[in-house]
């Protein structure tokens, strides 16, 4: 049996975290519901003590959500890890995600700490907080620009606390695929006790890399949870597109032989439904949602899709929840293209000769016009033969 990848959900955190996408308590609930219809492992609803608003949502996803892991994120102090435990509380699937930055520029300027205070407060952070929960994930932020003598210390003693799940963040989006990759396998292979703790990779998109980065976090580190968001929402240029880490190990399942347990079906209703609610438009040439990612335009395309989708599909539409793929009459279509549309708009067509000349009319409708219509394909058909 192929392993299973966990894919945890931080839309409505990390998301969140977006300027301008800050969402209310029932809009955070909607998405919630289509993230469990979705199938996702892991939702993590917020940040608990970040504001009573946040503490509020998490409690009524908790409250509902019964399939989906509910989690928190807490910085590692026990007041936060405490809100935390609480707003996750109603949950019959909880989990606490605690971090602290290990970088040395992190801990230095920001933090204001020395590395062995660090260590001693993750150490402490994970301890309290499995004295309340069993499922306890731990990230050090920065990670990826951490030392990695210090990392692997650190990673070693919260195992030992008890965390169960360890997380790698890319936290300012500088990793590579390759080095990424690498990283993580070295700390699985270099940390002694790594194989009691699942690990994860969580990787931002400043350099346009976070799917690449996290799917070469699982192929070549052996990653087996990715953190992820709907439409790659996130902080600056967001996060990991959960729509295109599932699709890619969905339909190149030969390469990384791991099975995930999402309903595609629904990624494109949970697509549009963060779109509606945040008003970040979805590029029309974005991967899997975008409007475009299943449209043909070109007239060789449209032939061979129209003889077999596999020349130019290597998802169906239909899988993701669009409902079908797009043919786009324009005037790079074919003779074979239009005479399909023809025929799907039901219009009589008496001989060859007749359809010939609509095509020709039609290509120079399309010379003038970007998108042509079912209604200008009608109009070509009609007694002047003219459609504008
Ligand atoms: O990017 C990051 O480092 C984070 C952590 C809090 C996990 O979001
Ligand atoms: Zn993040």
């Amino acid at each position: 049996m192929a392993d299973k990848l966990i894919i945890f959900d931080t839309t409505l955190r990390d998301g969140e975290q977006s300027p301008g996408a800050s969402m209310t308590k029932d809009e955070k609930l909607r998405i919630a519901r289509q993230l469990e219809r979705l199938k996702v492992d892991v939702i993590e609803a917020g940040f608990a003590a970040s504001s009573n608003g946040d503490f509020e949502a998490i409690r009524a996803i908790a409250q509902t959500i019964r399939e989906s892991t509910v989690c928190s994120l807490a910085r590692a102090n026990d007041r936060d890890i405490a809100r935390a435990l609480e707003a996750v509380a109603p949950a019959p699937r909880r989990r606490v995600h605690t971090f602290i930055a290990t970088s040395a520029l992190h801990m230095e300027k920001k933090l204001r700490m020395t590395p062995e205070q660090v260590l001693d407060q993750a150490v402490r952070a994970v301890r309290f907080a499995r004295n309340s929960i069993d499922d306890v994930e731990f990230s050090p932020e920065d990670g990826y620009r951490s030392d990695p003598d210090f990392l692997c210390r650190v990673l070693e003693a919260v195992i030992d606390a008890g965390a169960t799940t360890l997380n790698i963040p890319d936290t300012v989006g500088y990793a590579v695929p390759e080095l990424y990759g690498n990283f993580i396998r070295m700390l699985r292979e270099r940390v002694p006790n790594s194989d009691k703790a699942v690990w994860s990779v969580h990787c931002h998109n400043d350099l346009g890399m976070a799917v690449a980065n996290s799917l070469a976090g699982v192929k070549v580190g052996g990653a087996r949870q990715i953190e992820c968001t709907i439409n790659g929402l996130g902080e600056r240029a967001g996060n990991t597109s959960l729509e295109e880490v599932v699709m890619s190990v969905k339909t190149r399942r030969d390469y990384f032989g791991l099975d995930v347990d999402i309903d595609t079906s629904q990624i494109v209703p949970a697509s549009k439904l963060v779109s509606g609610i945040t008003g970040f438009v979805v590029q029309p040439n974005k991967a899997v949602v975008g409007a475009n990612a299943f449209a043909h335009a070109s007239g060789i395309h449209q032939d061979g899709v129209l003889k077999a989708r596999d020349t130019y599909e290597i998802m169906r539409a239909e899988d993701v929840g669009w409902s079908a793929n797009k043919i786009v009459l324009g005037k790079l279509s074919g003779r074979n293209a239009f005479k399909q549309r023809v025929q799907e708009l039901g219009i009589p067509v008496e001989s060859d000769t007749e359809l010939n000349a609509a095509f020709t009319r039609f290509k120079e409708l399309a010379d003038r016009k970007s998108e042509i219509y079912d209604e200008d394909i009608q109009a070509l058909f009609s007694e002047d033969g003219q459609a504008e």
